[in-house]
């Protein structure tokens, strides 16, 4: 890609303040710029927490980056700053507001003076995982252990919900050259977690003809985690509430769905001292295990994966095999998660916490999206002025099959000032 220069770019000097799409010259950082911002005072639905204003561009320090940011993915993490719970971000990062997003494709705008691998014009996504660098899990150990760990854009300010953002340098990835802005800015966080969840807890690693129960298959996370199935020749059980998001898994190469609708054991585990409650939820809960032996020819699922949480998690403790793995990194409906544990003692189960990805499994799970064989999974994508809205769509779970992004400096006319390879992308 030809990056773009100087000319390229809007002929004027700084201004204090640029519109979405009029773009700065190349690396000139204006004082301040637009962003979509949570403040304390406002936690509650993110039609009413997230509302546009005018901040400060934010200082880099000397191994961070400024992205001019083109576009962006929404993700739970929103929904949850949004609302302020289970706590506020502003009470973790201590700043005066919040600005969401976790998720971007961008452009390079300024480097700090330590930073060595990037430079002011290249193209490029942003991972969400922030860590010290310098402690021994993040130097040949498990960078998901660092006691600095945070998740940029949730944990901290300056997400991707704004003109520019600020990033530690470690956390750019090269932007899959055949993908929009759109797409290329939202999948990244849902991808990395499925990998890593997938391929991140030895022994419990995916491997072909594995049979996989994909939680919320057409959701962010769904999606990715049926794509990577599919690639490693395993088998993708997406569980789902209708029948077209039952198809859009299939179209996403998943084996079968079933409709946790028809199904009545969710919530949380009754008392097996209750014996009629617990007959009912047993009964339901084996007539569900009957329906995932009718896909896989009567053997138990080797991995469940997990995020919904308390409504789920008896069951996936349930119908995982003798030996395999619950792996879980959320609890959407509830964390405080029940489950019988006579069977997980007895049938030698693992129960296994994960969260996002390391650097590493993040590279090498977008390299799986440059190959082609994943896709970002693009649904819809909102202007920059409707983030809320997209936001709104996620929380009360309406929101279309895939991962939807946000255009903020992607506009047409930003995607044409930044030069001609770029303005031949389409702005979905
Ligand atoms: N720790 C991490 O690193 C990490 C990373 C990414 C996401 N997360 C968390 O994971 C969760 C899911 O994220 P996502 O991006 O996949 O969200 P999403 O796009 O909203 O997908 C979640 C899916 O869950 C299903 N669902 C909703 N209510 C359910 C219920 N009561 N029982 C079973 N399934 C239900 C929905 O599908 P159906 O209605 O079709 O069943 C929905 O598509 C969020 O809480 C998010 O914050 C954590």
């Amino acid at each position: 890609m030809s990056t773009p220069t100087p000319e390229q770019s809007t002929p004027q000097a700084a201004a204090e303040l640029y519109e979405l799409g009029q773009i700065p010259p190349l690396g000139v950082v204006p004082k301040k710029m637009h962003a979509m911002v949570i403040r304390k005072e406002r936690h509650g639905r993110p039609a009413v927490a997230m509302l546009p204003e005018v901040v400060e561009v934010p200082a880099i320090g000397p191994n961070e980056v400024l992205v001019y940011v083109m576009a962006a993915g929404v993700n739970y993490n929103g929904v949850w700053a949004a609302l302020g719970k289970p706590l506020s971000p502003i009470d973790v990062h201590k700043q005066a507001y919040h600005v969401a997003g976790s998720d971007a494709s961008g452009v390079v705008w300024a480097v700090g003076s330590g930073v060595r691998s990037w430079k002011v014009g290249d193209e490029v996504i942003v991972h969400c995982n922030m860590t010290c660098g310098e402690c021994h899990h993040c130097n040949g150990g498990n960078p998901m252990l660092c006691r600095s760990q945070q998740i940029w854009g949730y944990e901290t300010t300056h997400g991707s919900f704004a003109q520019f953002c600020k990033v530690q340098a470690q956390q750019l990835l090269p932007k899959p050259k055949h993908l929009t802005w759109a797409e290329a800015g939202c999948y990244m966080l849902v991808h990395a977690t499925a990998w890593r969840m997938l391929y991140g807890h030895p022994p419990h690693v995916l491997k072909p003809a594995m049979n996989v129960l994909v939680w919320g298959g057409s959701g962010g996370l769904g999606t990715m985690a049926i794509q990577i199935c599919k690639a490693a020749g395993a088998n993708a059980i997406a569980v789902v509430s209708s029948a077209d998001k039952g198809e859009y898994c299939m179209e996403l190469g998943a084996k079968a769905w079933i409709n946790r609708k028809d199904f009545k054991c969710w919530g949380a585990m009754p008392d097996p001292d209750d014996a009629d409650k617990y007959a009912a939820w047993s009964n339901e809960a084996k007539k569900f295990g009957k329906a995932i032996w009718a896909i896989t020819g009567g053997v138990d699922v080797d991995i469940v994966f997990e995020h919904p949480g308390e409504d789920t998690f008896p069951v996936s403790a349930l119908v995982v095999r003798r030996g395999g793995m619950v792996v879980f990194c959320a609890g959407t409906t509830g964390y405080l998660i029940t489950f019988d544990a006579r069977y997980v003692w007895m049938r030698q189960k693992r129960i296994q916490g994960s969260h996002f990805a390391s650097k590493f499994e993040a590279d090498e799970a977008n390299h799986l999206v440059m190959d082609k064989r994943v896709t970002a999974g693009l649904s819809r994508t909102f202007p920059f002025k409707d983030t809320a809205q997209a936001h709104e769509l996620m929380a009360d779970n309406r929101h279309p099959p895939g991962n939807m992004a946000i255009a903020v400096n992607a506009t047409a006319e930003g995607c044409r000032n930044l030069g001609e390879s770029v303005a031949a992308q389409e702005v979905r």
